[in-house]
Protein backbone atom coordinates (compact mmCIF):
# COMPACT_ATOMS: atom_id res chain seq x y z
CA UNK A 1 0.00 0.00 0.00
CA UNK A 2 1.29 3.46 -1.23
CA UNK A 3 -0.65 5.60 1.45
CA UNK A 4 -3.04 5.71 3.78
CA UNK A 5 -5.30 7.60 1.19
CA UNK A 6 -5.51 4.33 -0.42
CA UNK A 7 -7.51 2.95 2.26
CA UNK A 8 -9.81 5.67 1.37
CA UNK A 9 -10.26 5.03 -2.45
CA UNK A 10 -10.28 1.56 -1.33
CA UNK A 11 -13.26 1.79 0.74
CA UNK A 12 -14.88 4.32 -2.46
CA UNK A 13 -14.82 1.06 -4.68
CA UNK A 14 -16.41 -1.22 -1.81
CA UNK A 15 -18.96 1.50 -0.98
CA UNK A 16 -19.76 1.37 -4.90
CA UNK A 17 -20.05 -3.06 -4.91
CA UNK A 18 -21.94 -2.65 -2.31
CA UNK A 19 -24.57 -0.31 -3.57
CA UNK A 20 -24.57 -2.25 -6.79
CA UNK A 21 -24.86 -5.19 -4.93
CA UNK A 22 -27.94 -3.79 -3.29
CA UNK A 23 -29.55 -2.02 -6.47
CA UNK A 24 -29.23 -5.58 -8.04
CA UNK A 25 -30.86 -7.39 -5.38
CA UNK A 26 -33.59 -5.05 -5.74
CA UNK A 27 -33.93 -5.27 -9.16
CA UNK A 28 -36.22 -7.94 -9.57
CA UNK A 29 -39.51 -7.63 -11.31
CA UNK A 30 -41.34 -9.16 -7.66
CA UNK A 31 -39.14 -7.42 -5.33
CA UNK A 32 -41.92 -5.42 -4.29
CA UNK A 33 -44.15 -8.77 -2.93
CA UNK A 34 -40.70 -10.51 -1.57
CA UNK A 35 -39.70 -7.64 0.41
CA UNK A 36 -43.38 -8.04 2.42
CA UNK A 37 -43.42 -11.44 2.05
CA UNK A 38 -42.97 -13.04 5.37
CA UNK A 39 -41.12 -15.71 4.23
CA UNK A 40 -38.57 -14.34 2.53
CA UNK A 41 -36.65 -13.06 5.70
CA UNK A 42 -33.66 -13.95 3.97
CA UNK A 43 -33.69 -11.07 1.50
CA UNK A 44 -34.60 -8.62 3.79
CA UNK A 45 -31.64 -9.37 6.28
CA UNK A 46 -28.98 -9.54 2.75
CA UNK A 47 -30.73 -5.71 2.54
CA UNK A 48 -30.30 -4.91 5.93
CA UNK A 49 -26.60 -6.11 6.21
CA UNK A 50 -25.65 -4.05 3.16
CA UNK A 51 -27.88 -1.00 4.50
CA UNK A 52 -25.95 -1.34 7.32
CA UNK A 53 -22.46 -1.02 5.20
CA UNK A 54 -23.73 2.93 4.43
CA UNK A 55 -24.49 3.92 7.98
CA UNK A 56 -21.18 2.80 8.89
CA UNK A 57 -19.24 4.25 6.12
CA UNK A 58 -21.06 7.57 6.87
CA UNK A 59 -19.95 7.48 10.38
CA UNK A 60 -16.42 6.25 9.55
CA UNK A 61 -14.79 7.22 5.94
CA UNK A 62 -17.42 10.37 5.52
CA UNK A 63 -16.86 11.87 9.04
CA UNK A 64 -12.82 11.24 8.73
CA UNK A 65 -12.88 13.15 5.01
CA UNK A 66 -14.93 16.03 7.24
CA UNK A 67 -13.07 16.22 10.38
CA UNK A 68 -9.47 15.62 8.82
CA UNK A 69 -9.23 16.66 5.27
CA UNK A 70 -12.13 19.37 4.93
CA UNK A 71 -10.37 21.62 8.08
CA UNK A 72 -6.77 20.77 6.03
CA UNK A 73 -8.12 22.25 2.87
CA UNK A 74 -9.96 25.01 4.60
CA UNK A 75 -6.91 26.38 6.69
CA UNK A 76 -4.15 26.30 4.38
CA UNK A 77 -5.62 26.66 0.60
CA UNK A 78 -7.80 29.52 -0.65
CA UNK A 79 -11.23 28.60 -0.33
CA UNK A 80 -12.15 31.19 -3.10
CA UNK A 81 -10.60 29.85 -5.66
CA UNK A 82 -13.39 28.60 -7.67
CA UNK A 83 -11.62 25.00 -7.87
CA UNK A 84 -11.27 24.48 -4.42
CA UNK A 85 -15.04 26.64 -3.50
CA UNK A 86 -16.17 24.14 -6.04
CA UNK A 87 -14.74 20.70 -4.84
CA UNK A 88 -15.45 21.67 -0.86
CA UNK A 89 -18.79 22.73 -1.87
CA UNK A 90 -19.79 19.49 -3.63
CA UNK A 91 -17.94 17.41 -0.88
CA UNK A 92 -19.99 19.14 1.79
CA UNK A 93 -23.59 19.08 -0.11
CA UNK A 94 -23.31 15.39 -1.41
CA UNK A 95 -22.09 13.79 2.12
CA UNK A 96 -25.00 16.22 3.48
CA UNK A 97 -27.50 14.18 1.34
CA UNK A 98 -25.39 11.36 1.95
CA UNK A 99 -26.16 11.55 6.08
CA UNK A 100 -29.79 12.09 5.17
CA UNK A 101 -30.13 8.84 3.28
CA UNK A 102 -28.28 7.07 6.11
CA UNK A 103 -30.82 8.57 9.01
CA UNK A 104 -33.61 6.78 7.14
CA UNK A 105 -31.43 3.56 6.61
CA UNK A 106 -31.13 3.74 10.09
CA UNK A 107 -35.17 3.78 10.43
CA UNK A 108 -35.18 0.99 7.87
CA UNK A 109 -32.42 -1.45 8.99
CA UNK A 110 -34.80 -2.32 12.13
CA UNK A 111 -38.04 -3.13 10.18
CA UNK A 112 -35.45 -5.55 7.63
CA UNK A 113 -34.79 -7.11 10.91
CA UNK A 114 -37.82 -7.69 12.50
CA UNK A 115 -40.05 -11.06 12.12
CA UNK A 116 -43.18 -8.63 10.99
CA UNK A 117 -42.22 -7.97 7.01
CA UNK A 118 -42.22 -4.14 5.93
CA UNK A 119 -45.28 -2.35 4.88
CA UNK A 120 -46.11 -1.46 1.12
CA UNK A 121 -44.89 1.85 1.77
CA UNK A 122 -41.80 1.35 3.77
CA UNK A 123 -41.14 -1.74 0.68
CA UNK A 124 -40.83 1.21 -2.03
CA UNK A 125 -39.06 3.27 0.39
CA UNK A 126 -36.42 0.85 0.87
CA UNK A 127 -36.23 1.21 -3.17
CA UNK A 128 -36.21 4.75 -3.85
CA UNK A 129 -32.65 5.05 -0.75
CA UNK A 130 -30.91 2.27 -2.80
CA UNK A 131 -31.19 4.06 -5.80
CA UNK A 132 -30.43 7.61 -4.04
CA UNK A 133 -27.57 6.23 -2.35
CA UNK A 134 -26.21 4.23 -5.32
CA UNK A 135 -26.13 7.80 -7.28
CA UNK A 136 -24.95 9.41 -4.56
CA UNK A 137 -21.91 7.34 -4.45
CA UNK A 138 -21.15 7.17 -7.89
CA UNK A 139 -20.95 10.72 -8.10
CA UNK A 140 -19.49 11.70 -5.10
CA UNK A 141 -16.56 9.10 -5.11
CA UNK A 142 -15.84 10.37 -8.62
CA UNK A 143 -15.70 13.78 -8.24
CA UNK A 144 -14.20 13.46 -5.08
CA UNK A 145 -10.91 11.54 -6.60
CA UNK A 146 -11.12 13.66 -9.39
CA UNK A 147 -11.28 17.27 -7.78
CA UNK A 148 -10.88 16.74 -3.94
CA UNK A 149 -8.50 14.43 -3.26
CA UNK A 150 -5.98 15.60 -5.74
CA UNK A 151 -6.25 19.04 -3.57
CA UNK A 152 -3.89 17.29 -1.19
CA UNK A 153 -0.93 17.70 -3.22
CA UNK A 154 -1.59 21.65 -3.47
CA UNK A 155 -1.14 21.99 1.28
CA UNK A 156 2.31 22.69 2.99
CA UNK A 157 3.98 19.29 3.30
CA UNK A 158 3.45 19.83 7.28
CA UNK A 159 -0.58 19.73 7.10
CA UNK A 160 0.30 16.67 4.64
CA UNK A 161 2.33 15.42 7.04
CA UNK A 162 -0.28 16.06 9.69
CA UNK A 163 -3.34 14.39 7.77
CA UNK A 164 -1.21 11.15 7.12
CA UNK A 165 -0.47 10.78 10.69
CA UNK A 166 -3.85 11.35 11.48
CA UNK A 167 -4.94 8.50 8.89
CA UNK A 168 -2.72 6.36 10.02
CA UNK A 169 -3.95 6.61 13.76
CA UNK A 170 -7.79 6.41 12.50
CA UNK A 171 -7.23 3.67 10.06
CA UNK A 172 -4.33 1.55 12.01
CA UNK A 173 -6.59 -1.04 11.88
CA UNK A 174 -7.40 -1.40 8.45
CA UNK A 175 -3.90 -1.18 7.01
CA UNK A 176 -2.81 -4.66 6.83
CA UNK A 177 0.90 -4.62 9.08
CA UNK A 178 3.01 -6.04 6.31
CA UNK A 179 2.12 -2.72 3.77
CA UNK A 180 3.01 -0.54 6.96
CA UNK A 181 5.14 2.41 5.75
CA UNK A 182 7.76 4.73 6.18
CA UNK A 183 6.96 8.80 6.53
CA UNK A 184 9.85 9.35 3.53
CA UNK A 185 7.75 6.59 0.75
CA UNK A 186 4.26 7.88 2.73
CA UNK A 187 5.23 11.11 1.27
CA UNK A 188 7.01 10.88 -1.83
CA UNK A 189 3.86 10.37 -4.37
CA UNK A 190 2.65 13.77 -2.75
CA UNK A 191 6.15 15.61 -3.65
CA UNK A 192 6.67 18.66 -5.56
CA UNK A 193 7.55 16.71 -8.78
CA UNK A 194 4.01 15.65 -10.58
CA UNK A 195 6.52 13.08 -12.31
CA UNK A 196 7.55 11.36 -9.89
CA UNK A 197 3.88 9.89 -9.63
CA UNK A 198 0.55 11.38 -8.78
CA UNK A 199 -1.88 10.22 -5.69
CA UNK A 200 -4.06 9.83 -8.16
CA UNK A 201 -4.08 8.30 -11.93
CA UNK A 202 -5.46 9.50 -14.91
CA UNK A 203 -8.27 6.53 -14.81
CA UNK A 204 -8.83 7.82 -11.44
CA UNK A 205 -8.29 4.56 -9.85
CA UNK A 206 -5.26 4.37 -6.83
CA UNK A 207 -1.46 3.84 -8.78
CA UNK A 208 0.36 0.69 -8.58
CA UNK A 209 3.77 0.91 -7.01
FE1 LIG B 1 -16.61 11.96 0.58
FE1 LIG C 1 -14.59 9.52 0.09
Amino acid sequence: MRSPLEVWLKEHREMIGHADELVELLAPDDIQSKLVNPDESKIRTRIADLMQKFSDYASGHFKLEEELLVPLIREHLDINLPAVKEAIGCLTREHGQMHMFVERIEELIPLLRSEDPPDPHHAAELLRVAYGVQSILRHHTSKEEREVYPLVKDLPMKAVLKLMERLMEKLRDKLNPVDDISLDHLIKPLGPKPEDGNLIAENGEAPEN
